[in-house]
């Protein structure tokens, strides 16, 4: 149901079996939200334990090659994701961007990859402090989205944007929250001019710094669909405060 809020944990290179806990933790508080589509995206190790693990939120990747199989050591594919429980890949996060020197075109291949495989993608964009001084972090980001996404927007929920400034990850500062609508609008209206109609399945999700005291302001701001949650997401008590954050009234 791609209108639910869309609360999803980036463990990022975190988390040993003994997370297992946390991660069962984690499902049991979210199976008390149906109002809100939880997932965890843990290390590619931990994916098939936590799929036995757990039954309520979903699992996905932190990143996949944009081949099917072949001679790339070290690089796992969409497909095999998909074949031990995952069934979404975030690709294009800024830390891949930056210290994999991954280019837009390299995240559209691995977006389109995702999605032939079946598989859900988030794809992340955000600006550096130095773009938005400059005043370009509108232009940034709508530029990110233009190389970035797939050609298709897929079915309702398969595509969703993470915007993420690059500033505001792992940092405690977080954009105001004028700033958060206003990216979170032109994220919007480039969708609406890429899809069409389609575009209204897809979920914008806002991610950085997103914490147990800031989250329902930052889910309440225009476009906002959810949130990409990294450190606030390693413990089910952080989490599932943001995850209550999340929760429409009737849950
Ligand atoms: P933090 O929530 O730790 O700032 O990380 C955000 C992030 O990069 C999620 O993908």
């Amino acid at each position: 149901m791609p209108n639910r809020p869309y609360i999803v944990g980036n463990w990022k290179m975190n988390g040993m079996r003994a997370a297992l806990s946390e991660a069962r933790a984690i499902d049991r508080g979210a199976a008390r939200h149906p109002g809100v589509q939880v997932a965890i995206a843990p290390p590619d190790t931990l994916i098939s334990l936590m799929a036995e693990a757990v039954e309520t939120i979903s699992l996905g990747g932190q990143d996949c090659h944009e081949a099917g199989s072949g001679a790339f050591t070290g690089d796992v594919s969409a497909a095999m994701l998909a074949d031990v429980g995952a069934s979404f890949v975030i690709v294009g996060h800024s830390e891949r961007r930056a210290g994999h020197a991954e280019t837009d075109a390299i995240v559209r291949a691995k977006a389109e990859a995702a999605t032939a495989a079946g598989l859900g993608v988030i794809v992340c964009v955000g600006e550096t402090e130095a773009q938005r001084d400059a005043g370009n972090a509108e232009q940034v980001v709508t530029m990110q989205l233009e190389g970035s996404l797939p050609d298709e927007a897929g079915t309702p929920g398969q595509v969703t944007v993470a915007y993420e400034p690059v500033w505001a990850i792992g940092t405690g500062r977080v954009p105001s929250l004028d700033d958060v609508s206003a990216m979170h609008r032109a994220i919007r209206a480039k969708l609406e001019a890429r899809y069409g109609a389609p575009s209204a399945g897809v979920r914008i999700l806002y991610g950085g710094s997103v914490n147990a005291g800031n989250a329902a302001e930052l889910l309440h701001c225009d476009e906002v669909g959810g949130a990409l949650v990294g450190g606030a997401s390693l413990t089910a008590e952080s989490f599932l405060t943001i995850v209550s954050a999340a929760a429409p009234e009737t849950d």
